[in-house]
């Protein structure tokens, strides 16, 4: 993390943090909520590939068949869309990766582009997981996050932010969803041993309220602040 001075303002804190954890752990929750209390950029490679299949471009045909199987993109592909990603000018002072790095040449990749400060690795368990994926609704334009019991927006169905159709996304089906599982204990779980030989993560207690998770990841975060 660097820190530098400008005149007369208090100084400029970069920040680079990965939220991790398991599928509908609630990464992207959160990830929205701290990219708004620190002013730096969300940036979730799940949102980014959805993006790209709605418009149909070069990577959206071919992430296609990963994302509706659950399986992970190329390593190759996704690496070059971040990096781009992470070049634009709003994450000068700093960015939130959500959904990367998920494999272990992906964090490695990763560290030749930058140093991240922190990794926050959320824990919960599985019935709570559960629960999180089956009662997600999402807004296919603004990639806002709903929950029908524990996060509903304001007229049911319909975005509080952009006024959209909410949907339930397709890798919400019950097989994919089994599979993403699967694949995060073989693939994307290792990295957690990865970073903890490097000192870079911390565990987040993830159960309870999306507020209560909030608070501990704002305190895990001051931490590395002071
Ligand atoms: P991605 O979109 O990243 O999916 P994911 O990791 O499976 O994560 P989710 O978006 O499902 O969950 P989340 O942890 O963000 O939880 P959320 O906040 O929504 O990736 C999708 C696909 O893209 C992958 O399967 C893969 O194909 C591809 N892909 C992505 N990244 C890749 C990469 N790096 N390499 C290769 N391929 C890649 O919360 C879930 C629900 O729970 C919501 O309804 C929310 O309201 C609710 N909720 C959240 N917190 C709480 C709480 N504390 N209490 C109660 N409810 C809560």
């Amino acid at each position: 993390m660097n820190k530098y001075p400008v005149k007369d303002a208090s100084p400029v804190i970069i920040m680079k943090l990965v939220i991790f954890g398991p599928p509908s752990a609630g990464k992207g929750t959160q990830a929205q909520k701290l990219s708004k209390k620190y002013g730096i950029p969300q940036v979730a490679t799940g949102d980014l590939l959805r993006e790209h299949v709605a418009k149909k471009t070069q990577i959206g045909i071919k992430v296609k068949s990963y994302l509706d199987s659950g399986r992970l993109g190329p390593d190759e592909l996704i690496v070059q869309m971040i990096g781009e990603r992470v070049s634009r000018p709003d994450c000068i002072n700093g960015y939130l990766l959500d959904g990367f790095p998920r494999t272990i040449g992906q964090a490695q990749e990763l560290e030749k582009m930058t140093d991240v400060d922190l990794v926050l690795n959320i824990v919960v368990d599985f019935e709570a997981l559960a629960e999180r994926a089956v009662g997600r609704r999402s807004c296919p334009k603004c990639a806002a996050v709903y929950h029908i019991e524990f996060n509903t927006p304001k007229v049911q169905g319909i975005c509080d932010k952009c006024g959209s159709k909410l949907i339930q996304r397709d890798d919400d089906k019950e097989e994919t969803v089994r599979n993403r599982f699967r694949v995060f204990k073989e693939q994307t779980a290792p990295l957690i041993e990865y970073y903890r030989k490097k000192g870079k993560i911390l565990d987040i207690d993830g159960s309870g309220g999306i507020d209560a998770v909030f608070g501990r990841l704002v305190a895990a975060i001051e931490t590395i602040r002071t």
